[in-house]
């Protein structure tokens, strides 16, 4: 059993105001390619979509884009996504895409035909001679990109000084090691647009405040009382729950009432209505839990019936989760905000992430992703590609918080108001976003609330 080191718990946050400049000021926006995207490690893709020598593929962040490809030594091995000639981006996105994805043994730039080896090396160029020998290596060889990877995803960081990854994702990776994220696969990844701020998005999923506002009928099977607490350069957020029922503050958790009843209704409420942090398998047998289990059945005998059950029908498939300490997963809450633009929902067989970026550097539109992975028997994974939906076709319950994004972009910017004010502990990774955003930036901290603000109240 893995016995990962104990996770510090922050404290709760204080009450801040947030200024408003990181969501809605063009300069800052602007400001955020050199110092923040440019700087940070940034989650670029899984693992499992490049497993064979040639596959490729790009990952775009503002003006920047990435060549991802498996070379033909195994390694995984990123460049600039341009050709060192004259600058044509190497490698295109297709249309209507949100990234390149194939297969090449070498790429060929569109423009003068230069040709590069997936070492990055140029092994083709027209008439070289007539540069009169000032062409070597060092100058046509692609730009190299740090690149490294964990929990099954590939990182990329633009900055040549970068450090690790492993040090830049601490205390998460740590913590979600046990869970091993890189044994899931997806069973649907989408794409789409928001007129916001990518933090505004980001920001609508990692509180629980908003359930009673934005989906007031979720409040029939549970309660969403939660917390969300800095770790780091990142933060991750959890439930409340009783003592005793360790597994209740998981992402796998009961319904309220007859635990037994509410838990079935919740889990085919999220499986009909979303498709997102379950499994077929925890469904079906969420089901059986009113007749297998007598009334008065207490809370914790009925999590446990529920996730023991499934966990031995799961094995029997051949899908096995890992083992872990009920207390770690306990601690270690439902949902990782690594820094700067990705949550991980982690659970023992599957996740929900979700992860956005600028559309160009224009504050108030970005791109929103959504993935649900899980284990799988051997051969049973979907092959699967990002998708691109369209805002109003996503589940219903994404389209309730997808409702909050533009009218959240549009309010900030009235005249005389002064700021956010989060909730310091729920929404404690929402300050946490902002205090490690003004690290990076030089500006935009989150100033205690006891502060008077200039222009508040005005
Ligand atoms: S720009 Fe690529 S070959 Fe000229
Ligand atoms: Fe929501």
């Amino acid at each position: 059993m893995n016995k990962p080191e104990a996770i510090s718990v922050a404290a709760q946050a204080q009450a801040m105001i947030i200024p408003v400049e990181a969501f809605v000021s063009k300069d800052y926006a602007r400001a955020e390619a050199d110092k923040l995207w440019r700087k940070v490690w940034l989650q670029a893709g899984r693992i499992e979509d490049i497993p064979e020598s040639g596959n490729y593929i790009t990952y775009e962040i503002g003006d920047d884009s990435v060549l991802i490809l498996r070379k033909q030594d195994g390694a995984i091995a990123a460049y600039r996504n341009v050709c060192t000639h004259r600058g044509r981006r190497l490698v295109d996105t297709p249309k209507g895409q949100r990234n390149a994805r194939g297969s090449a043994p070498r790429f060929t730039c569109g423009f003068h035909a230069w040709t590069f080896e997936l070492d990055g090396t140029a092994s083709y160029i027209e008439r070289p001679e007539e540069w009169g020998g000032a062409l070597c290596d060092e100058v046509t060889r692609l730009g190299g990109v740090k690149v490294d990877t964990w929990g099954g995803f590939v990182w990329i960081n633009l900055d040549p000084e970068a450090g690790p990854l492993r040090e830049f994702l601490e205390p998460a990776a740590t913590t979600l090691d046990p869970f091993r994220l890189q044994d899931m696969r997806p069973r649907w990844r989408y794409w789409t647009q928001f007129e916001c701020n990518w933090k505004v998005a980001l920001e609508a999923f990692n509180e629980t405040y908003h359930v009673a506002g934005t989906h007031p009928e979720m409040m029939a099977f549970g309660e969403y009382v939660g917390w969300g607490q800095r770790q780091g350069l990142h933060s991750n957020i959890g439930y409340d729950a009783a003592d005793g029922v360790e597994e209740n503050k998981s992402k796998l958790r009961l319904g309220a009432g007859d635990p037994r009843t509410s838990t079935a209704e919740m889990q085919k409420y999220i499986w009909d209505g979303v498709n997102t942090n379950t499994t077929k398998t925890l469904v079906d047998v969420a089901q059986r839990l009113p007749t297998e289990l007598p009334e008065g059945t207490p809370p914790g005998e009925v999590v446990r019936h529920w996730l023991e059950t499934a966990k031995k029908e799961d094995a029997a498939r051949g899908v096995v989760w890992p083992e872990i300490d009920p207390s770690h997963v306990a601690a270690s809450g439902t949902a990782w905000q690594i820094f700067p633009n990705q949550q991980i929902g982690h659970a023992v067989n599957n996740m929900l992430c979700y992860q956005a970026r600028p559309v160009d550097a224009d504050p108030d539109r970005c791109y929103f992703e959504v993935a649900v992975y899980q284990l799988w028997a051997d051969g049973e994974a979907p092959e699967t590609e990002w998708t691109y939906l369209a805002p109003d076709d996503f589940p219903h319950i994404l389209r309730q918080d997808f409702s909050n994004m533009a009218a959240v972009q549009k309010g900030m910017k009235m005249a005389g108001y002064p700021g956010n004010i989060p909730n310091p502990k729920n929404e404690g990774a929402v300050i946490s976003l902002h205090q490690s955003l003004a690290a990076y930036m030089g500006t935009g901290a989150p100033i205690p609330l006891a502060t008077p603000v200039k222009g508040a109240g005005a």
